[in-house]
This record gives structure tokens, sequence and C-alpha cells, in this order.
């Protein structure tokens, strides 16, 4: 199964590229409702929002947004079915290996945050291999996270940063922003200025709690298979019409 590409290939001439977001963050959530609504196995959603997110990526890459972060596992996840977490796991190393190829061709820098110790070994050495291979790429940078939590995050920064007070590297004074966030998964990359979720749930479920600060949020009623270029483009439409006022006046 592929998307189609084929409309919207350039910035559509009603949204201002300097005005558009730097980073956009995606809950990519209704896949399971997707496929039962057509019969299918849930997995078969999943599949087919693998795609989905590929084009995303292309779409991004050809309108000039620098960074995306997708949400393909949470630390709660793991909760589901044995067959689907396993289905999942199987699915990521696979896409992992397809397209790696493609990643370098496009240039695409691709990065993971969450706690990967605790994934399949087969799939922490694809994720090792293609963090490594595209770690000099010049474009878009290109996070998935996957076993990741926000809570967790910010609970194993404490840990980090625990430990060097303990050990007498730093004092509890130096402990600021700046200092915090380079202790997270994330470090070095600038927080999400668009958060989009699909599938209509109005929740964060435990993604990027610290980053998504001063996020603009956008909840779509499209489920994930459903979000294609079209739907992208009403997003940064309702992002480009926000007032971004940091709690100022
Ligand atoms: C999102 O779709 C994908 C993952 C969480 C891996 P869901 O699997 O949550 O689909 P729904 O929400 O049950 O429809
Ligand atoms: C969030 O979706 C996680 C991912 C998209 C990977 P969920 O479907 O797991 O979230 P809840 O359970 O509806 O909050
Ligand atoms: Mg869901």
């Amino acid at each position: 199964m592929t998307v189609k590409p084929s409309v919207l290939q350039e910035l559509p001439t009603d949204l201002v590229r300097e005005q558009l977001p730097r980073h956009v963050a995606v809950i990519m959530d209704g896949n399971g409702r997707w496929a039962k609504r057509r019969g299918m196995p849930r997995i078969m959603g999943h599949r087919r929002g693998v795609d989905v997110l590929k084009d995303l990526l292309r779409c991004c890459r050809d309108w000039g947004i620098e960074a995306l972060t997708a949400y393909a596992f949470s630390t709660e996840n793991w909760g589901r079915p044995s067959e689907e977490v396993e289905f999942l796991m199987t699915l990521f190393e696979r896409v992992l290996r397809q397209e790696l190829r493609e990643m370098m061709e496009e240039d695409v820098r691709i990065r993971f945050v969450g706690n990967l110790n605790a994934l399949p070994r087969s799939l922490q050495s694809e994720i090792e291999r293609s963090v490594t291979a595209t770690q000099n790429n010049q474009g878009i940078c290109f996070t998935i996270a996957t076993n990741y939590g926000g809570r967790q995050e910010i609970l194993q920064a404490c840990r980090e940063i625990a430990s060097k007070v303990q050990q007498g590297v730093i004092q509890p004074d130096q402990i600021d922003e700046a200092l915090f966030e380079r202790h997270l998964y994330t470090a070095g990359s600038c927080d999400p200025d668009l958060l989009i979720r699909t599938s209509g749930e109005m929740r964060l479920s435990n993604f990027l709690l610290w980053q998504m600060a001063y996020s603009e949020i956008y909840v779509t009623e499209t489920l994930w298979p459903d979000f294609d270029r079209k739907a992208f483009h009403q997003a940064l439409c309702a992002y480009q019409q926000r007032d971004r006022r940091f709690g100022k006046l």
C-alpha cells in the first residue's frame, strides 16, 4: 500500500514561508480505529500509518520545515496485547532497514528518543545503524519517539543531575532550564512549535511534556492513516492564524 504524494508538492500559496513552524511534532493516533472501520485487523492501520509518516516527512522537507518528531510507541503501549506489540517492533525494524538508503539520498538526519535499551536487540541495532549512518546529514531532522515517556525522560534527567551533584560536578544552584534540557533525550534540538494529534483525542499521552510547554496544539478528527498533505496543509493554516504570546501581551 502506498500513499500518493501527487498533490501539494510545493508550499501552498496561502502559507507564509517565514511563519512556518520550525519543528512539528505528531501524535499519530487512530490506526486501530481506521482498520476497524474497514473490517481489517488493527495492524493494517499501523502498516498504512508508516506510509503516511513517510509522506509527511517528505512533505515537511518539500515545504522547508526543519524538524519532524513522531510518536511511534509510548512507554504505556507495552500494555497492549503482545501480538500487537510484537508486530509493531518488527514493523519498526523492517521499515528502518528498508528506508535507510532513501533517507540517505534525501539527506535526512534520523534521531530516536525514548528508553531504547528496553527494545528488542535487533531493533536496537537497526536504530543504531540508521542514527550513525545519517548523523552528518544536513537535511530535515527526523526524530522517532519509541518507548518514549515524558515523565520517564524527566525522571532520568533528574537522576543524572542528582548523581552529578552527589559527585560534586555541579552545584544545586547551577541547575537551570538550559542545564536540565541538556539531560533530556532531546538535548540540542529546538522545542516543537506545533503539535498535531490525529483521531480527535485531546490529550498529550505522556509526549514531550517538558518540551511542549509553549507548543501550539492542533487536534484533527482525521485518523492517522488518512492524514495526507491536504490535512497537514490545514493544520499549518490553523497554526499560522495563532497568536503566540508566550505569556506576553
Ligand atoms: C496509534 O494508533 C499508533 C500507536 C499507538 C502505536 P492506535 O493504535 O492508538 O489506534 P487507535 O487509537 O486504537 O485507533
Ligand atoms: C499515543 O497514542 C501514543 C502513540 C501515538 C504512539 P495512544 O493511543 O497510545 O494514546 P491513548 O491511550 O489514547 O492516550
Ligand atoms: Mg490510540
